[in-house]
């Protein structure tokens, strides 16, 4: 029956995740996968999210379905941390929120309500981009072509030819992009360059779909949220992917949000209908446990305060490593420019590896990066920051 079933070829960042796992080598590392882990090499689980998980429990009472949307106080806690509660676009209830599946279930309930409303628009990629974008909204039918991003040359972003790229797009072209923390480059655009974008995206009548999976691991929460707040304030419409799986180290859980701000509360109610839609015909409504531990962290006071401090510790260990692990290669390779892994943001570093060095990091020293070259800076620790930079340098030198 299922004979002209093709084998998966698997996909580049979990398939190597599962090939670090069944690797024997003690000194492995794990630079593959986006997860944000310890200095003793472990996934945190966050006093904060430990308290509020406990005081769910102590809470907990029948489990009805949710909501096709979501959790009403998950809802409006995401719209609060992305935009501010007092933002005028919340106020005026013309932002449509739905408690999604990870910022990737945001994704797809997206990419199919833009298929189904704008059958005709392509979608824009950053050149490069998260590997799992292009199958999202391929997925849903869409057709994804790039724009101009990442300059190998500087490390820095082709802004011109992207300002070039987005005057050039048909009105009603949705371009995804990265809020902060751009995955897999770690460059991003400065808030000079975010404005820039404005009258362009007004202009042209483009559809930007943010996707900020990685809020606080960039400048601050607050800060990260510079992208989605300039749209709104400049009355732009826009769609917003955004997760907690990072920003609370809960990635099992699958907690994230799809928000998509519109021009007013009556086409917002509209909107929020099909997504409902969506989410119907997809997998019917989220979870419950995982969503009302982020909407207990982010209303209630004293742990909100204590995850906005962990978060901070987070982004500031993955700074110092990014320092040592810079110090260690130019003292190796003096003359050889390191700088990028000071000025990159969040938790990965493009670094410029090629494919086949990438494998004799892997092979020869059991240091796992993506073949793009991406390495997740957030899986190094004061114990395997030295034999990193080795392996790195080694391979570096030919
Ligand atoms: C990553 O980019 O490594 C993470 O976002 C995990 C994933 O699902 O790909």
């Amino acid at each position: 029956m299922f004979e002209h079933v093709d084998a998966y070829a698997g996909d580049p960042i979990l398939s190597l995740n599962e090939a670090f796992q069944k690797d024997p080598r003690a000194g492995k590392i794990n630079l593959s996968i986006g997860i944000y882990f310890d200095n003793d090499g472990r996934i945190p689980m966050l006093p904060s999210v430990r308290a509020a998980e406990l005081a769910v429990v102590e809470a907990a009472g029948p489990r009805p379905y949710l909501p096709m949307e979501g959790a009403a106080n998950f809802r409006s806690a995401v719209q609060a941390l992305l935009f501010g509660a007092d933002h005028p676009a919340v106020q005026a209830g013309r932002i449509a929120t739905i408690q999604g599946v990870g910022s990737s279930g945001g994704l797809k309930v997206g990419a199919d309500l833009l298929k189904r409303y704008f059958p005709d628009s392509k979608v824009y990629l950053s050149d490069p981009t998260w590997d799992n974008h292009r199958a999202v909204f391929e997925g849903s039918g869409h057709t994804c072509e790039t724009y101009p991003y990442y300059d190998p040359a500087t490390g820095g972003v082709r802004f011109d030819a992207l300002l070039q790229s987005f005057k050039a797009l048909p009105a009603r072209s949705v371009v995804l992009m990265h809020a902060c923390c751009h995955n897999p480059t770690g460059v991003d655009l400065t808030q000079d360059q975010w404005r820039a974008l404005v009258p362009v995206i007004r202009e042209r009548q483009l559809l930007p779909f943010l996707d900020l999976a990685y809020q606080g691991y960039g400048d601050g929460i607050e800060e990260d949220a510079f992208a989605p707040r300039l749209l709104a304030d400049e009355g732009l419409s826009f769609l917003i992917a955004n997760s907690f799986s990072k920003s609370m180290s809960l990635y099992g859980e699958r907690c994230g949000g799809l928000s998509i701000v519109c021009p007013d509360a009556d086409q917002a109610a509209r909107v929020l209908g099909q997504m409902k839609f969506m989410i119907r015909r997809n997998y019917s409504n989220p979870p419950m446990h995982g969503g009302q531990i982020v909407a207990k962290v982010l209303t209630d006071p004293k742990l909100r305060a204590l995850w906005e401090a962990e978060v901070a510790e987070m982004r500031e260990r993955i700074q110092s490593m990014r320092h040592q692990l810079h110090d260690v290669l130019v003292a190796k390779l003096p003359g050889r420019n390191f700088d990028y892994f000071l000025t990159q943001r969040g938790m990965f570093s493009y670094t410029g590896l090629s494919p086949e060095q990438a494998e004799r990091l892997k092979t020869e020293f059991g240091v796992y990066i993506l073949r793009s070259g991406r390495m997740c800076v957030a899986g190094l620790n004061t114990r395997n920051v030295e034999a990193t930079a080795e392996a790195m340098a080694a391979v570096l030198a030919g």
